[in-house]
Protein backbone atom coordinates (compact mmCIF):
# COMPACT_ATOMS: atom_id res chain seq x y z
CA UNK A 1 0.00 0.00 0.00
CA UNK A 2 1.15 3.37 -0.89
CA UNK A 3 1.64 5.99 2.47
CA UNK A 4 -1.14 9.01 1.16
CA UNK A 5 1.16 11.57 2.42
CA UNK A 6 5.69 11.08 2.88
CA UNK A 7 7.95 13.42 4.62
CA UNK A 8 11.25 12.96 3.45
CA UNK A 9 14.27 14.88 5.47
CA UNK A 10 11.66 17.91 5.49
CA UNK A 11 13.08 20.95 6.98
CA UNK A 12 12.10 24.34 7.68
CA UNK A 13 14.50 27.66 8.04
CA UNK A 14 13.22 31.29 8.33
CA UNK A 15 15.28 34.41 8.43
CA UNK A 16 18.89 34.73 7.29
CA UNK A 17 17.73 37.36 4.85
CA UNK A 18 17.67 41.38 5.79
CA UNK A 19 19.96 41.09 8.54
CA UNK A 20 17.38 38.95 10.65
CA UNK A 21 19.15 36.09 11.84
CA UNK A 22 18.60 32.17 10.10
CA UNK A 23 16.08 30.34 12.73
CA UNK A 24 15.72 26.58 12.32
CA UNK A 25 12.17 25.91 12.76
CA UNK A 26 11.82 22.36 11.14
CA UNK A 27 15.11 20.61 11.59
CA UNK A 28 14.68 17.14 9.91
CA UNK A 29 11.26 15.31 9.86
CA UNK A 30 10.81 11.70 7.99
CA UNK A 31 7.45 9.73 8.10
CA UNK A 32 4.31 8.05 5.96
CA UNK A 33 0.89 8.15 7.12
CA UNK A 34 -1.38 5.30 5.34
CA UNK A 35 -4.82 5.88 4.55
CA UNK A 36 -6.45 4.98 7.88
CA UNK A 37 -3.82 5.75 9.88
CA UNK A 38 -4.04 7.79 12.98
CA UNK A 39 -0.31 9.92 13.56
CA UNK A 40 -0.53 11.94 16.41
CA UNK A 41 2.73 14.45 16.85
CA UNK A 42 3.51 16.31 20.31
CA UNK A 43 6.10 18.23 20.62
CA UNK A 44 7.17 21.37 23.07
CA UNK A 45 5.99 24.65 22.13
CA UNK A 46 7.08 26.39 19.48
CA UNK A 47 9.36 23.10 18.35
CA UNK A 48 7.68 23.42 14.89
CA UNK A 49 4.16 21.88 14.58
CA UNK A 50 2.18 24.49 13.18
CA UNK A 51 5.34 25.13 10.55
CA UNK A 52 5.17 21.04 9.55
CA UNK A 53 0.86 21.67 9.32
CA UNK A 54 1.54 24.49 7.05
CA UNK A 55 4.11 22.98 4.26
CA UNK A 56 1.80 19.91 4.22
CA UNK A 57 -0.95 22.19 3.48
CA UNK A 58 1.07 23.54 0.86
CA UNK A 59 1.19 27.54 2.85
CA UNK A 60 4.82 27.33 3.42
CA UNK A 61 7.64 25.62 0.88
CA UNK A 62 9.94 23.19 2.71
CA UNK A 63 13.80 24.67 2.77
CA UNK A 64 15.01 20.85 2.67
CA UNK A 65 13.37 17.52 1.47
CA UNK A 66 10.12 16.60 0.15
CA UNK A 67 6.59 16.03 0.70
CA UNK A 68 4.62 13.73 -1.64
CA UNK A 69 1.22 13.13 -1.77
CA UNK A 70 -0.62 10.31 -3.01
CA UNK A 71 -3.61 12.37 -4.68
CA UNK A 72 -5.90 9.80 -6.59
CA UNK A 73 -8.24 11.15 -9.27
CA UNK A 74 -11.62 11.89 -7.61
CA UNK A 75 -14.83 12.85 -9.08
CA UNK A 76 -14.49 16.78 -9.28
CA UNK A 77 -13.99 18.65 -6.42
CA UNK A 78 -12.10 17.37 -4.06
CA UNK A 79 -8.59 18.67 -2.44
CA UNK A 80 -5.73 15.99 -1.23
CA UNK A 81 -5.31 17.75 2.14
CA UNK A 82 -7.53 19.16 4.39
CA UNK A 83 -7.17 20.86 8.20
CA UNK A 84 -9.35 21.66 10.87
CA UNK A 85 -7.74 24.16 13.49
CA UNK A 86 -8.16 24.89 17.11
CA UNK A 87 -10.91 27.93 16.23
CA UNK A 88 -12.91 27.10 14.18
CA UNK A 89 -12.17 29.82 11.19
CA UNK A 90 -15.78 29.66 10.35
CA UNK A 91 -17.10 33.06 8.11
CA UNK A 92 -19.34 34.94 10.57
CA UNK A 93 -21.50 36.58 7.78
CA UNK A 94 -22.32 32.64 5.72
CA UNK A 95 -24.57 30.35 7.14
CA UNK A 96 -24.05 26.91 8.60
CA UNK A 97 -24.34 24.95 5.25
CA UNK A 98 -22.34 28.43 3.05
CA UNK A 99 -19.45 27.72 5.34
CA UNK A 100 -19.50 24.11 5.08
CA UNK A 101 -19.31 23.77 1.28
CA UNK A 102 -16.95 26.99 1.25
CA UNK A 103 -13.54 25.35 -0.03
CA UNK A 104 -16.03 23.91 -3.40
CA UNK A 105 -16.43 27.54 -3.98
CA UNK A 106 -13.08 28.26 -5.21
CA UNK A 107 -13.32 25.24 -7.29
CA UNK A 108 -16.22 26.55 -9.13
CA UNK A 109 -18.64 24.51 -7.94
CA UNK A 110 -22.57 25.77 -8.64
CA UNK A 111 -24.43 26.70 -5.22
CA UNK A 112 -26.80 23.84 -5.33
CA UNK A 113 -23.92 21.21 -6.01
CA UNK A 114 -22.17 22.70 -3.02
CA UNK A 115 -25.19 22.77 -0.60
CA UNK A 116 -25.79 19.08 -1.60
CA UNK A 117 -22.25 18.14 -1.07
CA UNK A 118 -22.46 19.66 2.40
CA UNK A 119 -25.58 18.48 3.77
CA UNK A 120 -25.02 14.70 4.16
CA UNK A 121 -21.95 15.78 6.14
CA UNK A 122 -24.03 18.32 8.23
CA UNK A 123 -26.22 15.36 9.01
CA UNK A 124 -23.60 12.97 9.96
CA UNK A 125 -22.50 15.28 12.67
CA UNK A 126 -26.16 16.11 13.95
CA UNK A 127 -26.42 19.59 12.34
CA UNK A 128 -28.88 18.64 9.72
CA UNK A 129 -31.08 21.72 10.96
CA UNK A 130 -28.63 24.06 11.50
CA UNK A 131 -28.03 24.81 7.96
CA UNK A 132 -29.46 28.17 7.63
CA UNK A 133 -28.05 29.33 11.13
CA UNK A 134 -25.17 31.90 11.14
CA UNK A 135 -22.37 30.95 13.62
CA UNK A 136 -23.09 33.32 16.26
CA UNK A 137 -26.35 31.20 16.63
CA UNK A 138 -24.32 27.90 17.56
CA UNK A 139 -22.21 27.15 20.18
CA UNK A 140 -18.37 25.95 20.13
CA UNK A 141 -18.77 22.28 19.93
CA UNK A 142 -21.08 22.81 17.10
CA UNK A 143 -18.98 25.31 15.04
CA UNK A 144 -16.38 22.45 15.69
CA UNK A 145 -18.52 20.22 14.28
CA UNK A 146 -19.06 22.63 11.13
CA UNK A 147 -15.70 23.32 10.29
CA UNK A 148 -15.21 19.49 10.57
CA UNK A 149 -18.07 19.26 7.66
CA UNK A 150 -15.92 21.95 5.89
CA UNK A 151 -12.77 19.97 5.57
CA UNK A 152 -14.43 16.41 4.62
CA UNK A 153 -16.94 17.75 2.19
CA UNK A 154 -13.14 18.58 0.25
CA UNK A 155 -12.32 14.20 0.29
CA UNK A 156 -9.16 14.92 1.53
CA UNK A 157 -6.69 11.85 1.09
CA UNK A 158 -4.97 13.55 4.09
CA UNK A 159 -6.80 15.15 6.99
CA UNK A 160 -4.73 17.18 9.49
CA UNK A 161 -6.56 18.04 13.17
CA UNK A 162 -4.27 20.91 14.51
CA UNK A 163 -5.60 20.95 18.06
CA UNK A 164 -8.99 20.33 16.77
CA UNK A 165 -10.07 19.53 20.13
CA UNK A 166 -8.04 21.54 22.31
CA UNK A 167 -10.35 24.25 23.15
CA UNK A 168 -13.32 22.38 23.83
CA UNK A 169 -14.48 20.81 26.94
CA UNK A 170 -13.59 17.44 27.81
CA UNK A 171 -16.75 15.46 27.13
CA UNK A 172 -17.30 17.36 23.98
CA UNK A 173 -13.99 17.06 22.94
CA UNK A 174 -14.54 13.23 23.50
CA UNK A 175 -17.95 13.11 21.37
CA UNK A 176 -16.36 14.88 18.43
CA UNK A 177 -13.11 12.93 18.59
CA UNK A 178 -15.06 9.93 18.45
CA UNK A 179 -17.63 10.75 15.56
CA UNK A 180 -14.55 12.22 13.70
CA UNK A 181 -12.46 8.86 14.22
CA UNK A 182 -15.59 7.02 12.92
CA UNK A 183 -15.83 9.04 9.54
CA UNK A 184 -11.82 8.56 9.41
CA UNK A 185 -12.36 5.06 9.55
CA UNK A 186 -15.16 4.63 7.06
CA UNK A 187 -13.45 7.09 4.24
CA UNK A 188 -10.28 5.48 4.98
CA UNK A 189 -8.53 8.86 5.28
CA UNK A 190 -4.86 9.09 6.18
CA UNK A 191 -4.90 11.44 9.60
CA UNK A 192 -2.13 13.41 11.37
CA UNK A 193 -3.19 14.53 14.55
CA UNK A 194 -0.76 17.57 16.01
CA UNK A 195 -1.78 17.82 19.81
CA UNK A 196 -0.40 19.40 23.17
CA UNK A 197 -2.68 16.92 25.21
CA UNK A 198 -0.30 13.25 25.41
CA UNK A 199 -3.59 11.44 26.62
CA UNK A 200 -5.43 12.50 23.79
CA UNK A 201 -2.41 11.13 21.59
CA UNK A 202 -2.46 8.09 23.49
CA UNK A 203 -6.01 7.41 23.65
CA UNK A 204 -6.47 8.33 19.65
CA UNK A 205 -3.30 7.31 17.43
CA UNK A 206 -1.72 4.26 15.81
CA UNK A 207 1.33 5.93 16.45
CA UNK A 208 2.44 8.70 18.31
CA UNK A 209 5.60 10.79 17.31
CA UNK A 210 7.82 12.51 19.80
CA UNK A 211 9.26 15.96 18.06
CA UNK A 212 12.58 17.51 19.96
CA UNK A 213 12.91 21.19 19.19
CA UNK A 214 13.22 22.32 16.46
CA UNK A 215 11.45 19.50 14.88
CA UNK A 216 12.87 15.80 14.63
CA UNK A 217 11.25 12.89 15.81
CA UNK A 218 12.89 11.94 18.94
CA UNK A 219 10.80 9.17 19.59
CA UNK A 220 8.02 6.38 17.72
CA UNK A 221 5.69 4.98 19.77
CA UNK A 222 3.59 2.37 17.97
CA UNK A 223 0.31 1.88 19.61
CA UNK A 224 -0.86 -1.92 20.03
CA UNK A 225 -4.06 -1.95 21.08
CA UNK A 226 -7.85 -2.62 20.04
CA UNK A 227 -8.58 0.31 18.00
CA UNK A 228 -9.55 4.28 18.46
CA UNK A 229 -11.66 4.81 21.03
CA UNK A 230 -11.25 1.51 22.68
CA UNK A 231 -8.01 2.24 24.61
CA UNK A 232 -7.23 3.18 28.24
CA UNK A 233 -4.57 6.13 28.70
CA UNK A 234 -1.37 4.14 29.28
CA UNK A 235 0.13 6.05 32.40
CA UNK A 236 3.42 5.04 31.94
CA UNK A 237 3.92 5.89 28.68
CA UNK A 238 2.23 9.39 29.13
CA UNK A 239 5.01 9.83 31.79
CA UNK A 240 7.88 8.60 29.14
CA UNK A 241 6.84 11.25 26.88
CA UNK A 242 6.35 14.18 29.58
CA UNK A 243 9.49 13.42 30.25
CA UNK A 244 10.81 13.76 26.46
CA UNK A 245 8.91 16.46 25.77
CA UNK A 246 10.09 18.99 28.59
CA UNK A 247 13.62 18.14 28.73
CA UNK A 248 13.93 19.89 25.26
CA UNK A 249 15.59 23.09 25.33
CA UNK A 250 14.08 26.24 25.02
CA UNK A 251 15.83 27.07 21.40
CA UNK A 252 17.71 30.67 20.73
CA UNK A 253 18.71 31.61 17.55
N1 LIG B 1 6.43 32.94 9.57
C1 LIG B 1 7.42 32.83 10.45
N2 LIG B 1 8.49 33.64 10.40
C2 LIG B 1 9.50 33.51 11.27
N3 LIG B 1 9.57 32.58 12.24
C3 LIG B 1 8.54 31.74 12.34
C4 LIG B 1 7.40 31.81 11.46
N4 LIG B 1 6.51 30.83 11.79
C5 LIG B 1 7.08 30.19 12.84
N5 LIG B 1 8.28 30.72 13.16
C6 LIG B 1 9.19 30.25 14.22
O1 LIG B 1 9.35 28.86 14.06
C7 LIG B 1 9.39 28.20 15.33
C8 LIG B 1 8.30 27.12 15.38
O2 LIG B 1 7.03 27.75 15.39
P1 LIG B 1 5.66 26.92 15.28
O3 LIG B 1 4.57 27.90 15.26
O4 LIG B 1 5.78 25.97 14.14
O5 LIG B 1 5.68 26.11 16.66
P2 LIG B 1 4.57 25.14 17.31
O6 LIG B 1 5.25 23.85 17.61
O7 LIG B 1 3.38 25.12 16.47
O8 LIG B 1 4.28 25.88 18.71
P3 LIG B 1 2.91 25.89 19.58
O9 LIG B 1 2.79 24.54 20.23
O10 LIG B 1 3.18 26.94 20.60
O11 LIG B 1 1.78 26.21 18.66
C9 LIG B 1 9.24 29.29 16.38
O12 LIG B 1 10.54 29.64 16.83
C10 LIG B 1 8.61 30.44 15.62
O13 LIG B 1 9.00 31.68 16.15
MG1 LIG C 1 1.34 25.68 16.75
Amino acid sequence: MKPAIKLTDVGKDFGGTGGKPKRVAVRRVSFSVYPGEVLCIVGKSGCGKSTLVNMMLGLETPSRGSITIDSKPNSGHHRPVAAVFQTDRLLPWRTVVDNAALGLEAAGVSKRQRHDAARPWLERVGLETWGGHYPHELSGGMRQRVSICRAFVLQPEVLILDEAFGHLDEVTAQQLRQDCLKIIAETNTAVIMVTHNIAEALATGHRVLVLGKPAEIIKEFELKAPGPGERKVYPALRDEIFDLIEKQSEYTA
